[in-house]
């Protein structure tokens, strides 16, 4: 069997912003095609940073990197935003047409598509995104759900392989968490690298298979989100609160129920609750 090659590979690298911060130290990280990872951490701890070294925006101060096997130093940020694709927490430092259709267009625009093809695959991500009603509307002027939608929609319309998003349940609803996680099914589907900056645990937990642990500038836990997340340990360290099925679990294994041990579903746990509450009941 031939090993596979990661899609992003992560060699000792360190950043230090121009005013002396030490935002990365020594981070070592390789992910697959395909791969769906979550990074999470305090504020500060370096999240921002590392991903902004990905498409060129930064440059390690040591160390390098590797997108497709290319060295990343060699190449342009235009060049590598065709790879890359990097969905900011803050919309509005993405977005600056005149018109939500205009963002679109200006965004496929470094793709030497003529016209027609422009407008088609304006047309088409218009839809997917359900900003046709929009359309002529200044970016300026949608929701915080809508704009950051849009700002989706622009890195989205140019087909990156490798997808990133900065805290994007932030802020949003139920429905606009869904979206959100059906185009996360999507993308997947179409075999996209997708990496999401979070500090939603509950969102982390049910939805991402692997999480990356950040403080400090460094990578404190990689692997399993459930192992990661189950951690106490890791947890406190990086001032997140463990799952609430996790916290649950171990009331439960307080009162002495032992076969909770491997639930770590909702579903599970909720069928394992119902059924214990049920032959309780029967027996009075
Ligand atoms: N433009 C900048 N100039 C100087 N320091 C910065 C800049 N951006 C971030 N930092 C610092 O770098 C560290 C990591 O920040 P960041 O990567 O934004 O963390 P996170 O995304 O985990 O909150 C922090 O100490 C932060 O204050
Ligand atoms: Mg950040």
């Amino acid at each position: 069997m031939t090993k596979e090659i990661p899609i992003i590979m992560m060699r000792d690298i360190d950043y230090i912003y121009p005013n002396g911060t030490e935002a990365l130290k020594k981070i070592n990280l390789n992910i697959f095609k395909g791969e769906l990872v979550g990074i999470m951490g305090k504020n500060g701890a370096g999240k921002t940073s590392l991903i902004r070294t990905l498409n060129g925006l930064i440059r390690p101060t040591k160390g390098s990197i590797y997108i497709e096997t290319e060295n990343a130093s060699s190449k342009s940020i235009a060049n590598l935003s065709e790879k890359v694709g990097i969905i900011f927490q803050n919309p509005y430092h993405q977005l600056f047409a005149n018109s939500v259709e205009e963002e679109i267009k200006f965004s496929l625009k470094s793709f030497n598509l003529d016209k027609e093809e422009i407008q088609i695959r304006t047309d088409r991500i218009l839809n997917q995104f359900d900003l046709e009603k929009y359309r002529t509307r200044s970016p300026l002027n949608l929701s915080g759900g809508e704009s950051k939608k849009l700002a989706t929609a622009s890195i989205i319309c140019r087909d990156p392989d490798i997808i990133i998003f900065d805290e994007p349940t932030l802020g949003q609803d139920a429905k606009e968490i869904e979206f959100f996680t059906n185009l996360i099914k999507n993308e997947r589907n179409r075999r996209k690298t997708i990496i999401i900056i979070t500090h939603n645990i509950e969102f982390a937990y049910e939805y991402l298979p692997r999480t990356i642990l950040m403080a400090d500038g460094q990578i404190i836990a990689d692997g399993p989100t459930k192992e990661v997340l189950n951690n106490e340990f890791l947890i406190t360290q990086t001032s997140l609160v463990l799952p609430q099925i996790q916290q649950f679990y171990l009331a439960l294994l307080e009162q002495g129920f032992q076969e909770t041990l491997d639930m770590m579903s909702k579903n599970e746990m909720t069928d394992y609750l119902r059924n214990l509450l049920k032959n309780s009941s029967s027996k009075v």
